[in-house]
């Protein structure tokens, strides 16, 4: 759902009863967005496996980034069937899953998770929430849940239903109130994707509760800052293309492929793909990752980009844009 979308005043808040589930598992199998409760804080929930569900909570959050996504599982061996976990990944998630502990590991190149969800790295966070709502959820709908923090960017993580209702409104059709998180503070994200552990954010789960299982931890810098040095590393992976991109192409030149967007789009090109033949911004974020890789794969041709508007999700689809088409030189890995 866009923000721009005409919505009903206030989202419905409904006590966890039966009715309460099959609905949100309704909605979630629709694509649609659903907020519950964690026992960290409460989730804006979306099917992991669907570009348009995921682009729908980066709209609703109205980021100006795409940040990659958390995405909740059932168990460790649901988790397993998308990412690469070594013994060490196995131990930790053995002695602290379920819980307040997000995992940072390879994603498997099968895995069946929207990119959007790792936002063009080839790492995926994963986490198999302890809260009994949660758990109910996930089994009900069958899917796992990208689930960053129901509120808008830049805001306070919610800890209450109301929270959520406050920050988001109706852009949220349904929050699950499951009263107050007991840890109130977001999971720790724990890298495990290279050789060294590495807490990316600090949490309830400590360098004193890791260091037993998983050997030496390093702490660093704020996620927010961690993933500023890895922006670099954005660029490599999924959607970062290794021909050159032109960026605001109002015509085709040469053996361009083109990105285009709208509904009026120039000839000329080797290959079209539009990321939103209406001009959705909501639906043109739900191709880009899945497009740009497609038109890469290929052959050998430079990509010509159309403009895109840059108000709403545009300024997150226009700051891959331009990572996509900074110089290669600094993101090999
Ligand atoms: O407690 C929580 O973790 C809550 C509940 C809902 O599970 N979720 C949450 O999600 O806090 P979010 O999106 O607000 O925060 C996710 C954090 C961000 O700091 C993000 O940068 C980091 O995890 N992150 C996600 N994927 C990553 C990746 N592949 N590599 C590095 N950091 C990642
Ligand atoms: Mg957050």
């Amino acid at each position: 759902m866009s923000p721009e979308s005409p919505t009903p005043e206030a989202p419905e808040i409904l006590p966890p009863d039966d009715a309460a589930f099959a609905r949100a598992a309704a909605l979630l199998r629709a694509g649609e967005l659903v907020a519950f409760p964690t026992e960290t804080v409460y989730g804006l929930g979306a099917d992991a496996t669907s570009d348009a569900a995921v682009a729908g909570i980066f709209a609703a959050k109205d980021r100006p980034q795409f940040n990659p996504l958390i995405v909740h599982f059932t168990s460790a061996e649901a988790a397993e069937a998308e990412v690469v976990f070594d013994d060490r990944a196995r131990a930790v998630a053995a002695a602290l899953w379920p819980g307040p502990l997000t995992l940072v590991l390879p994603r498997r190149p099968e895995s069946r998770l929207s990119l959007l969800c790792s936002a063009g790295l080839d790492t995926q966070a994963v986490r198999v929430p302890a809260h009994p709502l949660a758990q109910r959820l996930l089994a009900e709908c069958g899917l796992p849940l990208a689930a960053p923090s129901a509120n808008a960017s830049g805001r306070i993580s919610p800890t209450e239903a109301a929270h959520v209702a406050a920050s988001l409104g109706a852009r949220v059709p349904l929050i699950l109130d499951g009263g107050p998180c007991a840890v109130g503070l977001e999971s720790t994200v724990l890298d495990l994707s290279g050789p060294e552990a590495t807490i990316l954010r600090p949490g309830a789960v400590t360098t004193q509760d890791l260091t037993p299982i998983a050997g030496e931890v390093r702490e660093t810098l704020d996620a927010a800052e961690s993933l500023e040095l890895k922006a670099p590393g954005m660029l490599t992976s999924h959607y970062a293309p290794g021909h050159p991109v032109r960026l605001d192409a109002t015509d085709v030149v040469g053996d361009e492929a083109l990105l285009a967007f709208g509904p009026e789009v120039p000839a000329g090109a080797v290959e079209t793909l539009n990321l939103s033949p209406s001009g959705d911004l909501t639906e043109a974020a739900a191709h880009l990752f899945a497009y740009l890789h497609r038109l890469d794969s290929a052959d050998v041709r430079d990509i010509a980009v159309m403009p895109i508007p840059d108000s709403g999700l545009g300024s997150a689809i226009n700051d891959r844009l331009r990572r996509a088409a900074a110089p290669r030189s600094q993101d090999q890995d």
